[in-house]
């Protein structure tokens, strides 16, 4: 039992630090760049511990072994946060000022905007490092961020569900409309950051 170690429930603190780190991180950011730009580059922001049900799954998915080691060796998804911007520019100018910080390391980039996945997913993922500083020691912690439009959120949430649907009828026409929804949700992003550059040159 995982719950009942107090290496894990250390363990645990350490990554809910490592979001409230980031989450600080991104308030100032916020913070700076509203009084630059004039206006708020995010929509909402959460986060997420995963939870021990989805790790122990995970691990045994993966045919790990089932111990606060391996947790740390090999998942980079324990601590979780979810940026929702506006604009796709801001995306990427935010995760620029985020990576470039002197205690932020980046561990692994997955651009899903560029490169979305075939059924049409897409966002930004960073894996980040970041310090804990505990009283008897700096730990390094590793963080999932994921970035996404309004528009791109508005995608997933529908693709997620049916994830939890055992039997689908029309699986698969139901793929092809949301793969075409993903390239028009693509359309209309990247036009409407063309509207605001617009609106803003007046
Ligand atoms: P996981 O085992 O799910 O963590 O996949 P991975 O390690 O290959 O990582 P990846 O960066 O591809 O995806 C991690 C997370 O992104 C997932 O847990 C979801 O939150 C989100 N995600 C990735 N692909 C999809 C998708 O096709 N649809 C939706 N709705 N979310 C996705
Ligand atoms: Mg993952």
């Amino acid at each position: 039992m995982l719950e009942i170690q107090p290496e894990y429930v250390r363990m645990m603190t350490w990554f809910k630090c490592a979001i409230m780190e980031i989450e600080t991180k991104l308030n100032v950011l916020n913070q700076e760049f509203s009084l630059q730009y004039d206006r708020n580059p995010f929509e909402s922001i959460n986060t997420r511990l995963k939870s021990t049900a989805s790790i122990v799954d995970k691990l045994n998915r993966r045919g790990l072994e089932i111990s606060v080691d391996s947790i740390m060796n090999n998942l980079t998804d324990i601590a979780g946060i979810r940026v929702v911007c506006s604009f796709q520019e801001d995306i990427y100018s935010v995760a620029r000022m985020l990576t470039s910080q002197d205690d932020v390391s980046l561990i692994q980039i997955k651009d899903y905007i560029k490169n979305p996945k075939p059924n049409g997913y897409r966002s930004l993922h960073l894996i980040l490092a970041i310090p804990i500083f505990l009283s008897q020691e700096t730990r390094y912690v590793k963080v999932e961020v994921q970035f996404r439009t309004i528009a791109m959120d508005f995608w997933a949430s529908l693709e997620h569900k049916m994830h939890y649907k055992k039997h689908i009828r029309n699986a698969d026409m139901i793929s092809e409309r949301l793969a075409k929804c993903s390239d028009m949700i693509e359309q209309i992003d990247l036009e409407m950051q063309s509207i605001r550059h617009m609106i803003e040159k007046e």
